[in-house]
């Protein structure tokens, strides 16, 4: 089964928006079965390195819808995506730093960081444009 389900409230009602959304699940739910295979802990780093890439170039984009609308809860949900990157920033150093991996903790902080995300902040977004 997937961590993370795709749910019509990670939704924003911007279609690039949205499609990243969904492809940032898949990444996020590649990364969880990939571990219960047993994946090694150089994978597993690699992986958390793309998702932040990639995570981190669809904030950029959230960002930039923003500003240019002149949205009013920019900075908060800006300051929130710092703290996101910044939270996996920590957890890929620290299983880089320890050599191993903590398969449950990991997809459960995966999961509750976007999901919550998509649910409270991104929402608005919905509110605002879709
Ligand atoms: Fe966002």
């Amino acid at each position: 089964m997937s961590l993370i389900a795709w749910r019509e409230e990670f939704s924003v009602g911007v279609a690039a928006v949205d499609l990243e959304h969904r492809e940032l699940i898949e990444l996020i739910n590649g990364l969880d079965a990939d571990m219960q295979e047993d994946a090694t802990q150089s994978t597993v780093v690699e992986s958390l390195g793309e998702i932040y890439a990639r995570i981190a170039s669809h904030f950029a984009l959230e960002e930039k819808i923003m500003r240019e609308a002149h949205y009013d809860g920019f900075a908060v949900h800006k300051q929130d995506h710092e703290l996101l990157l910044d939270e996996l920033l920590d957890v890929i150093d620290s299983v880089d730093d320890a050599g191993r991996y903590d398969r449950t903790g990991l997809s459960r902080d995966l999961d509750r960081w976007f999901s919550d995300h998509f649910r409270t902040h991104d929402a608005k977004l919905h509110e605002r444009f879709g």
